[in-house]
């Protein structure tokens, strides 16, 4: 009999009010705290221009990110209209499988998709967080050497990835 190969679906869904109490459940590793924090400190200081989002696979939730759509309002680094990727983060649970590197590359037709409006998505990586910063440039995150220092964990790198490019 023939196996099939498994194809791992990896989709960004919005959250809904019902999803938070699931989304309270993730966490990273206390090492990684300092990079994105705590869901529960996240969800509570939510925004009305935050669009958190589940990260998952087979639609069960692996992971999370918030697509600001304020960013350009906070940082000075970020052109009007550009929105802002936050607390981007996989589950300790299932980190080192591959789903960050899935994300990734589900990231850019997302925003295509649902946020074409918005001419580029601007994050933030501490220089200490070699993981995120590799995944960010496999996705296609340009860094032009720019430095956040504003940062309470040190200094950061400023990525930009286009979307009407
Ligand atoms: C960064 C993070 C999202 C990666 O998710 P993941 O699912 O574990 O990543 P993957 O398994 O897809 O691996 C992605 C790549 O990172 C590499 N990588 C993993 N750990 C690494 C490390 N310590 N240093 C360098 N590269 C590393 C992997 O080798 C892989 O690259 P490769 O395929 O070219 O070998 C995850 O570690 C995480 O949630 N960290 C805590 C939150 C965080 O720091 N978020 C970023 C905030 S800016």
């Amino acid at each position: 009999m023939n196996v099939l190969p498994y194809a791992m679906m990896i989709t960004l869904r919005r959250l809904t009010p019902a999803d938070w109490d699931d989304a309270r459940t993730l966490s990273v590793a206390q090492a990684q705290r300092e990079f994105v924090g705590t869901l529960d400190d996240i969800l509570d200081a939510a925004q009305p221009t935050d669009h958190f989002h589940f990260i998952e696979r087979d639609n069960e939730p692996v992971g999370f990110c918030n697509i600001d759509t304020a960013y350009s309002q906070y940082y000075e680094f970020a052109e009007p209209g550009e929105l802002g990727l936050r607390s981007f983060l996989i589950d300790q649970r299932f980190q080192g499988q591959g789903l960050g590197k899935a994300t990734s590359a589900a990231l850019l037709p997302y925003l295509k998709r649902h946020y074409h409006q918005h001419p580029a998505i601007v994050l933030t990586v501490n220089q200490r967080n070699l993981a995120a910063y590799h995944l960010y440039r496999l996705a296609g995150f340009e860094d032009d050497g720019e430095l956040y220092l504003g940062g309470a964990a040190g200094p950061q790198h400023v990525l930009r990835l286009r979307l009407n490019a």
